[in-house]
């Protein structure tokens, strides 16, 4: 578990240009472009911190698995035989090879394709043939990776000594996700999208809804486009969706009230290691899901809910991902870097686990928002990518809606400064 080592050549000039940022301001180039700050954000940010990676539905019985890649890591996510979550390094014990090599499945027992080394679902080396005598078997179970689940969803940390600051966090979330209860939850669809863009542009693109308007029409249904803006700033054009959103939201604070749920905002994304912003906020249509009329899309509800016009619980963590629970599913999102220039954005939608794909829903109007916007995202960013990499870029100004796009980049920015100062 030990943290990747900073490429010693770039030192000083990743350090020059971490110092040098100008907030309120978008990055220099070299951090959206170069291998060198995708060594650094492997090292500082992805090894370093909770990110998240999979739910529990993606693991429901004992043996069932996803592998996740970070950077040169693998890491094994699995339900044990006692029905834990467990996270171990998909490396063996032996001379090193891969064990498990799909990215989803089931197994008995883990066992190494090359030399037979045999491991429990909990990593315990049960069987190694052959060996010298004296071996001892307990010295080389699977390295294990610290995991939390925090109501199903499961975050890692690659670190040895993962920031404490998560158990205040998953405390504070709880309440707010509970009444969706993911643990009794199926995957309905997941989808993988390579986008060819640095992973930060991913996610500062999901950060502002200032692009939403002209860019999501399918999203904007249902999302209430002034996304981000303080009251006294909405444009004139936008000021009958704002009421709409004001009447809205009334309605959805009077029914949490009645039922005890949470939903004020948190927003904490900068200024700790696990920066998150969690609030519960109202959807424009029917008001029920993400949906070209806001009806729901599926039609049992989840967890205890009585209504499907619960809203969308939103969740934002640093570095990595976003959440929106809703009275009928829940979609997750993961960011995962692969190379400086593209990004792994998976995807992941989940339905009561009693609801019954073609009666209960249908996975074409499941998925069909964020299938499309997911798509227009990407080419935003694609887009975004040859820009930062043009030699006449320089980094502008971000607008009064991108408070949270300046708060990733600053939490991002503290977090390099940290690593550095280690
Ligand atoms: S490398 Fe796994 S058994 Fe030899
Ligand atoms: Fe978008």
């Amino acid at each position: 578990m030990t943290a990747l080592a900073e490429p010693a050549s770039e030192r000083r000039d990743t350090a020059g240009l971490v110092a040098r940022r100008l907030p309120g301001h978008a990055l220099e180039a070299p951090f959206y472009v170069s291998d060198e700050f995708l060594a650094l954000d492997l090292a500082a940010v992805f090894s370093r911190h909770w990110i998240f990676v999979a739910t529990e539905a993606e693991v429901p019985e004992a043996g069932d698995y996803v592998t996740i890649d970070v950077g040169p890591y693998s890491v094994i996510v699995l339900r044990d035989d006692d029905e834990q979550v467990r996270a171990l390094h998909n490396v063996c014990r032996h001379r090193g090879s891969r064990i498990l090599h799909d990215a989803a499945g089931s197994v008995g027992n883990l066992v190494c394709g090359y030399h037979q080394w045999t491991y429990s679902t909990d990593g315990t080396l049960m069987h190694a043939g052959q060996q010298a005598p004296g071996f001892d078997k307990s010295c080389f179970g699977l390295k294990q990776v610290a995991v939390r689940s925090v109501e199903g969803l499961i975050f890692v940390c690659l670190a040895a000594d993962p920031p404490a600051d998560f158990d205040d966090v998953a405390a504070r979330i709880t309440p707010y996700l509970a009444p969706h209860q993911l643990r009794t939850t199926k995957v309905a669809a997941q989808e993988d999208l390579i986008e060819h863009a640095n992973w930060k542009l991913v996610m500062e693109n999901n950060r502002e809804c200032y692009h939403c308007e002209a860019g999501h029409p399918e999203l904007t249904c249902t999302f209430f486009p002034t996304y981000g803006y303080a009251d006294d700033e909405i444009p004139k054009r936008l000021l009958p969706a704002h009421s709409r959103y004001l009447e809205a939201t009334s309605e959805l604070e009077r029914e949490c009230d009645a039922r005890g749920f949470p939903y004020a905002l948190i927003s904490e994304l900068s200024g700790r290691p696990t920066g998150f912003r969690v609030r519960r906020e109202a959807l424009d249509g029917a008001g029920e899901s993400y949906t070209r009329d806001g009806r729901a899309a599926s039609r049992i509800l989840l967890g205890d809910l009585d209504t499907p016009r619960m809203g969308r619980l939103s969740l934002h963590f640093q570095p990595n991902s976003w959440f929106h629970f809703l009275g009928d599913h829940i979609v997750t999102f993961s960011v995962l870097p692969l190379a400086a220039d593209r990004t792994l954005v998976r995807t992941t939608w989940l339905v009561h686990a009693d609801a019954v794909e073609g009666v209960d829903y249908d996975p074409a109007t499941l998925t069909e928002v964020w299938h499309q916007t997911n798509a227009q995202d990407g080419a935003f960013v694609a887009r975004a990518q040859a820009g930062v990499r043009d030699p006449a870029y320089s980094p502008g100004p971000y607008a009064p809606t991108e408070t949270d796009v300046e708060e990733f980049v600053a939490w991002y920015i503290e977090r390099l400064k940290e690593y550095a100062n280690r």
